[in-house]
């Protein structure tokens, strides 16, 4: 797949070519990884956060934010009532941050995790960027997966969208430690970044196809208004974000074919049912917020977050029946990785 395939592919436009693409890349996610949507019960474990970057409504310098930590407790509820109702995994995530407290507090919550499930659950992390030993005595106490999105690959649109502090070789070498640990590596990029263009986009994929990546989470961005991004104009429509979101999503699984990719709240924020086209785009992995839902208004990525208000009983229900209409199943109780990672590492 050249850079210049993948670049057609994003630019279709022809409503009959566009559902050829999709229908494509669902019949490569069937042969690769099957029709199986495994679910990640995703713990929103604080939102306080040591980084800046422009366009995330819960950075550092945001004072609009009700800052929040759960309890330890909280947080291992949460995840055992992800394991009891048959989900894989669990992804913890939370702002960055990199202190000795926060380190030891998501080791003893991933060491509780493992014990009380007796080593079923699955656990990756989404905890940002972290020295190689914090990374590796994560990995040590039992987790297994970690999301570490690029963002975008396009050095130029990276300073555009971080201050100075935050690089881009940083983020990568970041990638390169999880790796060498022997985590299950996920990225992502977002999409629809003010000037971002689809040559950046199709470099992003081949930037995951080169990096050996096992997971894939993006999604489209979405201003937050209290952010230095929201005072950007002439942004993509957020309809036409959507349809690049699962643009991206079938052009990803035709180019890396075994791998997991997300279908994303983000896409759900642009429309009801963003996550099931997700998945007939390609997408084989949903992440259901399981967070006790008078947290979740705080984690407040970027405007209109969906099921802020909905319980996670009540999502589990409406999600598996939304999911059987598509003709898809639930892999309950399987970890559900992706076929990349054993084929990479030889298994
Ligand atoms: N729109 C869409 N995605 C966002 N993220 C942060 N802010 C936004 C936004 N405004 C994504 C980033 C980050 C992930 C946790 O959320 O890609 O890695
Ligand atoms: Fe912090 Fe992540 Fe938001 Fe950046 S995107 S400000 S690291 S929570």
């Amino acid at each position: 797949m050249s850079l210049q395939n993948i670049v057609s592919m994003l630019g279709i436009e022809d409503p009959v070519e566009l559902d050829k693409l999709f229908e494509e890349a669902y019949e490569t996610k069937l042969k690769y990884v099957g029709n199986k949507v495994y679910l990640r019960g995703l713990i929103e474990f604080s939102n306080i956060c040591d980084k800046n970057c422009y366009y995330c409504g819960i950075r550092r310098d945001s004072s609009s934010v009700n800052r929040y930590e759960m309890s330890k407790q909280e947080a291992v509820e949460e995840g055992l009532w992800a394991f009891k109702n048959r989900y894989g995994s669990v992804v913890i995530q939370a702002g960055e941050r990199t202190d000795r407290t926060f380190i030891s507090t998501i080791t003893e919550i991933i060491k509780e995790l493992r014990e009380k499930s007796d080593g079923w659950l699955g656990i990756t992390l989404s905890l940002g960027e972290q020295e190689r030993e914090t990374y590796e005595e994560w990995f040590a106490t039992g987790a297994h997966r970690y999301l570490l999105r690029v963002e975008t690959t396009n050095k130029e649109l990276y300073k555009k969208c971080h201050p100075q502090s935050q690089s881009f070789e940083k983020r990568v070498e970041a990638l390169n430690i999880l790796k060498e640990t022997g985590y299950q590596v996920g990225t992502g990029v977002m999409i629809g970044l003010p000037g971002q263009t689809l040559e950046d986009l199709a470099n992003d994929i081949l930037f995951f196809k080169e990096f050996d990546i096992d997971m894939i989470g993006m999604g489209p961005y979405i201003v937050h208004s209290d952010t230095p991004f929201s005072k950007i104009r002439n942004l993509n429509k957020p309809e036409d974000n959507l349809v690049l979101g699962l643009k991206m999503i079938a052009a990803t699984r035709l180019t890396l074919k075994d791998v997991n990719i997300a279908s994303t709240t983000a896409l759900q924020t642009l429309a009801p049912d963003g996550r099931e086209m997700g998945l007939k785009a390609g997408a084989n992995v949903i992440m259901p917020n399981v967070t006790e839902t008078k947290y979740r208004e705080f984690y407040s990525l970027y405007n209109d977050k969906p099921n802020t208000d909905e319980n996670a009983e009540t999502a589990r229900v409406s999600l598996e029946k939304s999911i059987e209409t598509i003709g898809e199943t639930i892999g309950y109780e399987e970890w559900g990785d992706s076929p990349h990672f054993f084929k990479r590492t030889n298994a």
